[in-house]
């Protein structure tokens, strides 16, 4: 994979079209399988969570081509429902297609996702949701079988967290299921709306997604369909943090504000400005932003824990000190011994990340930890004095279509070597 090389200090300005969502289209990718017919995703963005996702379907029998962000799907002829474990590997997400598979094919069989970058990833939840729709779980060596002998049927899932995976994970299996589902303490995340909108546009029968309550009727059959998928919110913030580091005044082109409320406001506490006109919201920053009272993340509406290392990596170069707390993910700090090198002054202790801001960062070389660390590495590189060089960008194109691209566009000197 190539470095980054990014010379610092230069003002971002100008406008940038912020893509497809990952966290969206990766469960939509999996939604597909359930469907007797073609569908076209449009606004797909082309990441290797994507690629691995579509290795995935044509395994499984799919045929896909990928035009443009166009990506069309007949899933007519599928017919496995087991996914290899070099594959389950390529991609974090790959436990989605399980509800989706066992929906279709009444089985499905996936090696244990184990653990992360992130910490452990546990799919309890998960299990437990698809055996209460009547699924017989068996554990096989590393695998994970789920059977559905006599079809799985509708049932009352009350999710002891509300678990964004194991949501989604619950609406892929009971779409097709008999009778009627209702999850309580559901993920409310934008998400989980917009794989329901591409379920109902299939043709299944779901309403409360987007609420913490979501009730499914099970239908007969689902076809092919269109759908666009909805801009990746996270993204949106990266850019934002960006400018928040370097100043600047940027236009994010096909950003929805309301997604990220909670992110803006932290931003609008620290000094930037912005401005929202049909789907473009501005930016701009001034000098040097300011510390902003503690940031909890929590699931949503609350702040999003990835968009967490982008806000910490601004906040490093802000006027006075912020507490940021962790509340999603054991290992999520992996990447702040990595902003260090750059002369941020961040303590860790547990969940808790204390940020003292410092008045310049300089520019080093460093390694991504992951994909939101290493999109943390290139704000603060950009606000940096001098060169930086940023190491195992692959963790960066799992959720960024072209950052580099995009980044360019708004004036950063940046590039791939
Ligand atoms: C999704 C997002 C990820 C985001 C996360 C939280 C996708 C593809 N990924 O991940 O980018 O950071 O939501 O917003 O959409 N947990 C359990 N048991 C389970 C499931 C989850 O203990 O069965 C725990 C996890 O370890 C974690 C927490 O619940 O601590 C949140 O996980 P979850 O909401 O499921 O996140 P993901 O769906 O994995």
């Amino acid at each position: 994979m190539p470095d980054i090389l990014v010379d610092g200090k230069y003002e971002l300005n100008g406008d940038v079209y912020i893509q497809g969502s990952k966290n969206s289209v990766l469960p939509i990718l999996a939604a597909s399988v359930l469907t007797y017919g073609v569908s076209v995703i449009e606004n797909c963005p082309a990441l290797s969570d994507v690629r691995a996702s579509i290795n995935i379907l044509k395994y499984l029998g799919a045929k896909c081509s990928f035009e443009g962000n166009s990506l069309t799907i007949d899933s007519r002829n599928i017919s496995d429902y087991k996914i290899p474990d070099n594959l389950m590997r390529e991609m974090r997400s790959s436990s989605l297609f399980l509800g989706a598979i066992l929906g279709r094919m009444g089985k499905a069989e996936i090696s244990s996702p184990g653990g992360c970058e992130l910490g452990p990833r546990p799919i309890d939840l998960h299990i437990k949701a698809l055996s209460e729709l009547g699924a017989t779980v068996k554990h096989k060596g590393g695998n994970i079988l789920l059977q559905s002998k006599n079809g799985l049927v509708g049932s009352e899932i009350h999710l002891a967290f509300p678990s964004v995976g194991a949501t989604e994970n619950i609406l892929l299996a009971s779409v097709l299921a008999d009778g009627i589902t209702v999850v309580t303490n559901a993920a409310k995340e934008p998400e989980i709306e917009d794989l329901a909108d591409f379920l109902i546009s299939a043709g299944a029968n779901i309403e409360g997604a987007g609420s913490d309550k979501i009730v499914i009727k099970g239908v007969r059959k689902l076809f092919g369909t269109r759908h666009k998928v909805i801009p990746d919110r996270i993204v949106a913030a990266t850019y934002i943090s960006c400018v928040a580091a370097t100043g600047g005044n940027i236009n994010l082109i096909n950003a929805v504000p309301n997604h990220i409320r909670s992110v803006i406001s932290a931003f609008e506490e620290a000094g930037c400005e912005f401005k929202e006109r049909d789907n473009i919201l501005s930016v701009k920053a001034n000098d040097r932003i300011n510390s902003i009272s503690t940031v909890r993340t929590l699931t949503y509406p609350a702040f999003p824990t990835d968009a967490g290392p982008q806000l910490i990596s601004a906040l490093s170069l802000s006027k006075g000190t912020t507490v940021f707390v962790e509340n999603i993910f054991q290992n999520r700090f992996r990447y702040i011994d990595e902003l260090k090198r750059f002369g941020a002054n961040i303590k860790v202790e547990g969940k808790v990340a204390v940020v003292e801001g410092v008045e310049s960062l300089s520019g080093t070389e460093c390694e991504c930890t992951d994909l939101r660390g290493g999109a943390a590495l290139v704000v603060a590189a950009l606000a940096a004095n001098g060169t930086s060089k940023i190491r195992k960008t692959e963790h960066i194109l799992r959720g960024y279509e072209n950052i580099v691209r995009d980044l360019s566009g708004l004036g950063a000197r940046i590039k791939y070597i």
